[in-house]
């Protein structure tokens, strides 16, 4: 397998599906499709619809994954663009692009984000309503990992977190929660996708936590000692923020080990999945050395 090919036919794939799947940007009202579509078409890694994409095939799914994909998708896109407002982190830059509410403007950013979040559920439902059961599982799986106990309380102890001397466990639900739900969810909707089995769900659900929890601790690493142009977004960030990060609790190296552990630990789990689990390995360990 050629793991850089294959994942660039998976990203081409999500572009396409964003152009399918979201309306276009002279929808009425036409400011608001224009900053939704720019987010979107901004250029992301796409990790977590090609997780759907993936997954779904190493299952074997006979339903169409790119609508989960692109919902997904959306839903991340919007964290984003809320993740980056004045009164969040305040960043002027995403994707190697100004922000969305520096491109427009901050109500047109708030509301491309609602729209955003309400319109993943509008395809889910739309998309999968010849399954009522699929598409319900999905919805549940998406909302819950979305919601107020996943991300979106995440986010909130992120920003609780700032100034102030947060633990171990502390740090810990911040990750899991802002990061490791919507790529877990990633995986288990493509599973679901797939009809894999309680057991898989499982196992599935075990290697999204440490995909998720390596992926956040490669991203604060990166904040520290990458640079902008590199990034596409603001680096430094996090200190000037004074966030509680892996940095700043264990310092560099120990982040770097956990990252690494949380690595290895992935990629175990993926062998104990009786499926071709190679492209599932190689991105695990793709994203642990990734440049941004
Ligand atoms: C950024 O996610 C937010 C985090 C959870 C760290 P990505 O690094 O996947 O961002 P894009 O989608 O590639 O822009
Ligand atoms: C944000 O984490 C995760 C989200 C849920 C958006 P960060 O604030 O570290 O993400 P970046 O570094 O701005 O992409
Ligand atoms: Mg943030
Ligand atoms: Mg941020
Ligand atoms: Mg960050």
């Amino acid at each position: 397998m050629d793991f850089k090919a294959t994942l660039n036919n998976y990203q081409i794939r999500v572009e396409q599906g964003i152009n399918i799947w979201t309306p276009t940007k002279d929808t009425k009202p036409a400011q608001l499709h224009s900053a939704m579509r720019y987010s979107l078409e901004a250029g992301g890694k796409r990790l977590r619809p090609v997780l759907v994409l993936a997954i779904a095939e190493l299952f074997e799914a006979s339903e169409d994954s790119m609508p989960a994909a692109i919902a997904l998708e959306c839903i991340h896109t919007y964290s984003l663009i809320h993740d980056d407002l004045p009164s969040i982190d305040n960043s002027d830059l995403r994707r190697g692009k100004p922000t969305c509410h520096k491109a427009f403007d901050e109500p047109t950013a708030l509301l491309a984000g609602d729209a955003l979040l309400t319109l993943a559920f509008e395809i889910l439902a739309e998309a999968y309503s010849d399954s009522p059961l699929l598409a319900k599982d999905l919805i549940l799986d998406l909302s819950k990992a979305a919601g107020s106990q996943r991300l979106i309380g995440g986010q909130m102890e992120d920003i609780l977190g700032e100034d102030s001397d947060y633990t171990e466990e502390q740090l810990d639900y911040i990750h899991l929660n802002k990061t490791a739900a919507l790529i877990t969810v990633a995986m288990t909707m493509g599973a679901r996708l797939g009809k894999a089995s309680s057991q898989e769900l499982d196992a599935i659900r075990k290697i999204g936590r440490h995909v998720g929890l390596a992926f956040q601790i490669t991203d604060d690493i990166l904040d520290a000692t990458s640079d902008t142009e590199t990034m596409g977004k603001p680096t430094g960030a996090d200190e000037e923020n004074e966030k509680t990060t892996y940095i700043k609790l264990y310092g560099l190296d120990e982040a770097r080990v956990q990252a690494k552990e949380h690595t290895q630990a992935a990629t175990k789990l993926c062998g104990s999945l009786s499926h071709n689990t190679e492209f599932l390995k190689a991105l695990v360990q793709y994203l642990e050395h990734r440049i941004r």
